[in-house]
Formats: C-alpha cells, sequence, structure tokens
C-alpha cells in the first residue's frame, strides 16, 4: 500500500551540465520502475536544468523551504518558487541544517507547515546525535522531533507527509544504521504517528531511512517492515550506484 520511494539529496553539488546528465540518466531508470516513486532533491539553481530533462516519472524536491511566500527573506526560498519550478516536495529539518545552520524544531514546524499550505509535501527530516544515541535518549529525541515538528498539523491524506529518520553520526560517515536499528526507529515513528491521527493515516505515511545508504547495503534496509523507501546523499551522486539503489530488491 506504500509505495516506496528513492529520493536523492544532492546536497551542495554538482555543476549545471553535470546536474542535468545525472539527472537524465535518473529519468531514464525511474522510466524503467513505475513500481516506485523516484525524486531528487538537487540545488535550487539546478532545478530549472533538471526539470527540462526530468521527464514524468522523476520528481523534485526542495532541499528546504521558507514558510512565507514573499518577502524580506534574503537566502530563502518561497513554496511558490519550489511550485513553480516544478517541485513536488520538499525537505524541511534536515541534519545539516539543524546542526550547522541551527534550525530548530519551531522552525521546521513553520516551514513544514508552510510547504503544506502550498501544495508541496514536505519530507520531515528526523535523527538522534551519537552522543543521544550513546545515552539512550535516541526515542526521546525521535518523539520531541516528530511532535514539535507536526505541532498543529493536521493530516488526512497519508501521501501528504513523508518522514525521513536519517540518524545523524551515518550521514556522510559510512556507518548505517543496521536494519534492526532502522526498523525499530521506523516502528517508533509510526507508532507516534497513530498517536497523532487516525490509524489509517499512520499506516499510509512513508518513513524513509537515510544515512550512507549505497547499492551494497540498500536490499537488507529496505526489506525492513516499516522501511518504505531511501533518503540518499553521497551515493545519489553516481547514476551507477544511484540506480542500483533505485532497483532495490
Ligand atoms: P549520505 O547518504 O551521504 O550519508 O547522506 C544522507 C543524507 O543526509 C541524505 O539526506
Amino acid at each position: 500500500m506504500r509505495v516506496p520511494l528513492i529520493a536523492g539529496n544532492w546536497k551542495m553539488h554538482l555543476t549545471l551540465t553535470e546536474a542535468a546528465e545525472l539527472a537524465a540518466a535518473v529519468a531514464r531508470v525511474a522510466e524503467a520502475s513505475p513500481d516506485r516513486e523516484v525524486l531528487i532533491a538537487p540545488p535550487f539553481t539546478a532545478l530549472a536544468a533538471v526539470k527540462a530533462v526530468a521527464g514524468s516519472r522523476l520528481l523534485l524536491a526542495g532541499q528546504n523551504v521558507c514558510w512565507e511566500e514573499k518577502g524580506a527573506f534574503t537566502g530563502e526560498i518561497s513554496p511558490l518558487m519550489l511550485r513553480e519550478a516544478g517541485c513536488r516536495m520538499a525537505l524541511v529539518g534536515h541534519s545539516e541544517r539543524r546542526h550547522l545552520f541551527h534550525e530548530d524544531n519551531r522552525m521546521v514546524n513553520r516551514r513544514l507547515r508552510g510547504a503544506m499550505a502550498h501544495g508541496l509535501i514536505p519530507i520531515l527530516c528526523i535523527g538522534e546525535t551519537l552522543a543521544e544515541r550513546d545515552s539512550g535518549r535516541t526515542l526521546e529525541t525521535l518523539e520531541k522531533q516528530v511532535r514539535e515538528g507536526l505541532d498543529e498539523v493536521e493530516l488526512v491524506d497519508p501521501a501528504k507527509l513523508v518522514v525521513a529518520y536519517e540518524p545523524v553520526w551515518a550521514i556522510g560517515t559510512g556507518k548505517t544504521a543496521g536494519p534492526a536499528q532502522a526498523q525499530e526507529a521506523h516502528h517508533f515513528v509510526r507508532r507516534l504517528l497513530a498517536g497523532l491521527y487516525e490509524k489509517n493515516i499512520a499506516a499510509g505515511v512513508r518513513i524513509l531511512y537515510g544515512g550512507s545508504v549505497n547499492a551494497a547495503n540498500v536490499d537488507e534496509i529496505m526489506a525492513q517492515a516499516d522501511v518504505d523507501g531511501a533518503l540518499v546523499g553521497g551515493a545519489s551522486l553516481s547514476a551507477e550506484s544511484f540506480e542500483r539503489i533505485i532497483r532495490f530488491n
């Protein structure tokens, strides 16, 4: 019932030429994989070039989104601008935004609600640091991020929200959560959603795993019951490895 979603977060990488080339290659794989959704989040400046080659099956996302439509918000991107550029979704609360740019749950919540208000599907990114995991505070951290991130958010269609569990210690480090660790976190998040929304909504929201997903580990991660997709950084920058991830078994 939950269509798998494989998402590539390009972060601050690639020239326009490289972006268009990679997107064209990924679009071909997406065309050939009708039973799964494929998404990329390129840098804002590459959205137009990527859109031009994306075809109908490669979805686009912003790497972040402002809560306002327009105004004096230097350095931000409007949800309307993302829509106009062809985006269906937007990441909010990515670990790098939280930790390098000090975005807190309240700001993440504003971004998420702004995205939804303008018809963008937010991908709410959550995840514990190594210190939080080591001190036994993983679930507590996730609960706070989910509850505060979704504060005052109504959800009547499970397709209108995606959650991405990305343990901070697994991002860009080559360390991945073991399949059982990922499943535990995902199951916990789904239970939290069931406390906030109708049962069928919680059962329908897709929860992606992110953190050093690659061609070699994607199959065992995707085999977990509550893992509905992957949010991939480094390994989404090569057509070859991202193709293998999209074609997970
Ligand atoms: P890596 O796949 O490079 O660890 O990055 C994960 C991530 O942050 C995706 O948003």
